[in-house]
Protein backbone atom coordinates (compact mmCIF):
# COMPACT_ATOMS: atom_id res chain seq x y z
CA UNK A 1 0.00 0.00 0.00
CA UNK A 2 2.17 2.68 -1.18
CA UNK A 3 -0.47 5.19 -1.50
CA UNK A 4 0.01 6.07 2.69
CA UNK A 5 2.35 8.49 4.15
CA UNK A 6 3.87 8.71 7.55
CA UNK A 7 1.58 11.94 7.67
CA UNK A 8 -1.47 10.88 6.58
CA UNK A 9 -5.08 10.09 8.19
CA UNK A 10 -6.67 7.00 6.69
CA UNK A 11 -10.01 6.68 6.81
CA UNK A 12 -12.00 3.21 6.23
CA UNK A 13 -15.46 2.50 5.81
CA UNK A 14 -17.11 -0.42 6.66
CA UNK A 15 -13.86 -2.34 8.08
CA UNK A 16 -15.60 -5.38 9.62
CA UNK A 17 -12.54 -7.68 10.63
CA UNK A 18 -10.46 -4.07 10.46
CA UNK A 19 -8.58 -6.07 7.91
CA UNK A 20 -7.52 -2.93 5.40
CA UNK A 21 -7.37 -0.66 8.56
CA UNK A 22 -4.16 -2.94 10.14
CA UNK A 23 -3.12 -3.16 6.75
CA UNK A 24 -3.08 0.50 6.31
CA UNK A 25 -1.75 0.94 9.89
CA UNK A 26 1.05 -1.58 9.32
CA UNK A 27 2.15 0.40 5.46
CA UNK A 28 2.61 3.58 7.70
CA UNK A 29 0.04 6.14 8.57
CA UNK A 30 -0.24 8.72 10.84
CA UNK A 31 -3.65 7.16 12.28
CA UNK A 32 -6.28 5.12 11.08
CA UNK A 33 -10.36 5.78 11.51
CA UNK A 34 -12.27 2.41 10.69
CA UNK A 35 -15.69 3.00 10.75
CA UNK A 36 -18.02 0.01 11.18
CA UNK A 37 -22.01 0.75 11.01
CA UNK A 38 -22.62 -3.31 12.69
CA UNK A 39 -21.70 -3.36 16.66
CA UNK A 40 -20.46 -7.06 16.93
CA UNK A 41 -18.19 -6.32 13.84
CA UNK A 42 -17.24 -3.19 15.45
CA UNK A 43 -16.36 -5.09 18.59
CA UNK A 44 -14.80 -7.90 16.53
CA UNK A 45 -12.40 -5.66 14.63
CA UNK A 46 -11.22 -3.90 17.77
CA UNK A 47 -10.39 -7.48 19.17
CA UNK A 48 -8.36 -7.92 16.85
CA UNK A 49 -6.79 -5.15 16.40
CA UNK A 50 -5.99 -5.04 20.12
CA UNK A 51 -4.40 -8.75 19.47
CA UNK A 52 -2.12 -7.30 16.48
CA UNK A 53 -0.93 -4.68 19.01
CA UNK A 54 -1.96 -1.10 16.62
CA UNK A 55 -5.20 -0.22 19.09
CA UNK A 56 -3.08 3.39 19.79
CA UNK A 57 -2.90 3.28 15.66
CA UNK A 58 -6.39 2.69 14.99
CA UNK A 59 -9.47 3.86 15.86
CA UNK A 60 -13.03 2.08 15.35
CA UNK A 61 -15.98 4.32 15.36
CA UNK A 62 -19.20 2.31 15.81
CA UNK A 63 -21.31 4.61 12.76
CA UNK A 64 -22.72 4.84 9.56
CA UNK A 65 -20.24 6.37 7.73
CA UNK A 66 -22.66 9.49 6.73
CA UNK A 67 -23.03 9.94 10.86
CA UNK A 68 -19.00 10.59 10.80
CA UNK A 69 -18.10 14.11 12.10
CA UNK A 70 -14.77 15.65 11.36
CA UNK A 71 -14.04 17.73 14.27
CA UNK A 72 -15.68 14.98 16.59
CA UNK A 73 -14.97 11.23 15.29
CA UNK A 74 -11.82 12.26 13.45
CA UNK A 75 -9.22 15.48 14.30
CA UNK A 76 -8.76 16.14 10.87
CA UNK A 77 -10.30 15.32 7.08
CA UNK A 78 -8.42 12.02 5.76
CA UNK A 79 -5.69 11.78 3.53
CA UNK A 80 -6.63 8.41 2.23
CA UNK A 81 -9.99 6.70 2.03
CA UNK A 82 -10.04 2.84 2.00
CA UNK A 83 -12.86 0.59 1.68
CA UNK A 84 -14.59 -2.53 0.62
CA UNK A 85 -18.39 -2.23 0.86
CA UNK A 86 -19.00 -3.43 -2.71
CA UNK A 87 -22.21 -5.73 -3.00
CA UNK A 88 -23.31 -7.51 -6.35
CA UNK A 89 -22.10 -5.95 -8.92
CA UNK A 90 -20.17 -3.91 -7.02
CA UNK A 91 -23.17 -1.52 -6.40
CA UNK A 92 -25.15 -3.92 -4.03
CA UNK A 93 -24.04 -2.22 -0.54
CA UNK A 94 -24.87 1.48 -2.07
CA UNK A 95 -20.82 2.31 -2.13
CA UNK A 96 -20.81 4.63 -4.43
CA UNK A 97 -23.60 6.74 -2.54
CA UNK A 98 -21.47 5.74 0.98
CA UNK A 99 -17.56 6.86 -1.06
CA UNK A 100 -19.34 10.26 -2.92
CA UNK A 101 -20.87 11.28 0.19
CA UNK A 102 -17.48 10.91 2.48
CA UNK A 103 -15.64 11.86 -0.51
CA UNK A 104 -17.57 15.61 -0.03
CA UNK A 105 -16.94 15.52 3.84
CA UNK A 106 -14.32 13.72 5.08
CA UNK A 107 -11.33 13.79 2.26
CA UNK A 108 -8.62 16.63 2.20
CA UNK A 109 -8.10 17.96 -1.33
CA UNK A 110 -6.36 15.54 -3.09
CA UNK A 111 -6.70 12.36 -1.05
CA UNK A 112 -6.11 9.38 -2.17
CA UNK A 113 -9.23 6.31 -3.02
CA UNK A 114 -8.77 2.92 -2.72
CA UNK A 115 -10.14 1.30 -5.13
CA UNK A 116 -10.67 4.26 -7.07
CA UNK A 117 -12.56 3.16 -10.01
CA UNK A 118 -14.40 -0.61 -10.75
CA UNK A 119 -16.72 -1.54 -13.96
CA UNK A 120 -19.33 -4.01 -15.01
CA UNK A 121 -19.66 -6.75 -17.93
CA UNK A 122 -22.75 -7.80 -19.12
CA UNK A 123 -23.46 -10.29 -21.98
CA UNK A 124 -26.64 -11.45 -23.22
CA UNK A 125 -26.55 -15.53 -24.22
CA UNK A 126 -29.08 -17.41 -25.83
CA UNK A 127 -29.78 -20.97 -24.91
CA UNK A 128 -30.44 -24.33 -27.14
CA UNK A 129 -34.28 -23.33 -26.35
CA UNK A 130 -34.20 -20.16 -27.68
CA UNK A 131 -34.25 -18.41 -23.97
CA UNK A 132 -31.42 -15.53 -23.37
CA UNK A 133 -29.73 -15.11 -20.07
CA UNK A 134 -28.05 -11.83 -18.87
CA UNK A 135 -24.28 -12.88 -17.40
CA UNK A 136 -22.34 -9.99 -15.54
CA UNK A 137 -19.69 -9.68 -13.48
CA UNK A 138 -17.96 -6.92 -12.23
CA UNK A 139 -14.38 -5.96 -10.41
CA UNK A 140 -13.12 -3.08 -8.68
CA UNK A 141 -9.20 -1.56 -8.38
C1 LIG B 1 -18.02 -6.63 2.80
S1 LIG B 1 -17.91 -6.18 4.49
C2 LIG B 1 -16.25 -5.58 4.65
C3 LIG B 1 -15.30 -6.58 5.16
C4 LIG B 1 -13.98 -6.00 5.53
N1 LIG B 1 -13.30 -5.39 4.41
C5 LIG B 1 -13.14 -7.10 6.14
O1 LIG B 1 -12.02 -7.29 5.68
O2 LIG B 1 -13.60 -7.76 7.06
C6 LIG B 1 -18.76 -4.64 4.54
C7 LIG B 1 -18.85 -4.05 5.93
O3 LIG B 1 -19.07 -2.68 5.80
C8 LIG B 1 -20.04 -2.26 6.71
N2 LIG B 1 -20.61 -1.07 6.08
C9 LIG B 1 -21.15 -1.00 4.83
N3 LIG B 1 -21.47 0.27 4.52
C10 LIG B 1 -21.11 1.02 5.60
C11 LIG B 1 -21.16 2.41 5.88
N4 LIG B 1 -21.62 3.29 4.99
N5 LIG B 1 -20.72 2.84 7.09
C12 LIG B 1 -20.24 1.97 7.98
N6 LIG B 1 -20.14 0.63 7.78
C13 LIG B 1 -20.57 0.17 6.59
C14 LIG B 1 -20.97 -3.45 6.89
O4 LIG B 1 -21.58 -3.42 8.16
C15 LIG B 1 -19.98 -4.61 6.77
O5 LIG B 1 -19.43 -4.98 8.01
Amino acid sequence: MQAVKPTDIVLEIGTGSGLLAMMSAQAGAEHVYAVEANRDLTALAQKLIKQNDLDKKITVINKLSTHVKVGEDIPRKANVLVSEILGTLLLGESALAFVSECRQRHLAPGATIIPAAGSQVNCARGSAKGRWFLGACANAG
